[in-house]
């Protein structure tokens, strides 16, 4: 096995990087999303509440996501993935809307879940699932309610993912923060910790977040607009060893 040191890319990415696929982010809705409060729709006890209401949210979600399309701001993260290589690059998302794997990138990290995966309330047994349900709320085979496997608020986050995201995180020389409002934690915390350890951060987004001082360059775009620049901007810097964290 080789011993010489890699370059290692990690990225974060938030509603913003779907946006230009269509798919609209959360802030700026004022706690409501479709005319539901977050607490009817996001929350367990929402469900336990009103499954059927819950399921009809989320089959419009998984109707709509079915229609959409990567951007080229997700293309572009594939491709920097190609050419840097699955073992130097890891994408973490707080989106569940699966465009990043439709676009190509390999072993993404879904912090919060993900609109094609359910997960039955009885037996646990979690499973992908792409079609649409003939029937609200759906049923698993053992009888027990299914739900999507998607992280409502209050619950926390599947942890060996958050802690590959960590480990990525810590691990990496270059972290691109991409279309995350930085304001939700844990996620937010990763880029803070990825500065801490020496990396670079990188962010685009066309607003200022809480993460742009602790970063080395911002662009003030939309993510479709920037990233195939952005991609090469990281391959140079890969290729520039003077550049690497030195601890
Ligand atoms: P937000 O809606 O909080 O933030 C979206 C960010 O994307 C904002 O900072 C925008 O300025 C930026 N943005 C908008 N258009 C963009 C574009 N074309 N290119 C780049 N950036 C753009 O979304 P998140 O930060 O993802 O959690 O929100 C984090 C979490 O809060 C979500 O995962 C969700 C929500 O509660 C759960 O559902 C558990």
């Amino acid at each position: 096995m080789s011993n010489e040191k890699r370059y290692r890319i990690a990225c974060l990415t938030g509603a913003g990087i779907s946006a230009e696929s269509g798919i609209a982010t959360f802030r700026g809705m004022n706690g409501m999303w479709e005319n539901h409060s977050i607490e009817e729709v996001a929350t367990p006890g929402g469900f336990a509440r009103n499954p059927l209401l819950v399921w009809k949210f989320y089959e419009a979600r998984r109707r709509q996501a079915l229609t959409c399309q990567p951007n080229k701001g997700h293309i572009g993260l594939a491709k920097l993935q190609q050419v840097v290589g699955e073992e130097n690059f890891c994408l973490t998302t707080q989106n569940v809307d699966g465009l990043h794997q439709k676009a190509g990138t390999k072993n993404v990290l879904e912090l919060h879940g993900s609109l094609w995966r359910v997960r039955c309330v009885k037996c646990g047994q979690e499973r992908e699932e792409r079609g649409l349900f003939d029937e609200l709320p759906p049923k698993c085979p053992c009888g027990g309610m299914l739900r999507p496997a998607i992280v409502w608020f209050g619950e926390m986050l599947p942890g060996e993912i958050f802690e590959s995201a960590g480990r990525a995180a810590t691990e990496c020389d270059l972290y691109i923060v991409v279309g995350t409002s930085g304001v939700v934690e844990p996620a937010a915390s990763l880029a803070r910790v990825a500065a801490d350890r020496g990396a670079r951060v990188w962010e685009v987004n066309p607003d200022e977040t809480p993460l742009t001082r602790m970063c080395e360059r911002s662009w003030r775009k939309p993510a479709g607009e920037v990233m195939g620049e952005v991609a090469e901007e990281a391959v140079k810097r890969a290729a520039m060893k003077s550049e690497w964290r030195l601890i």
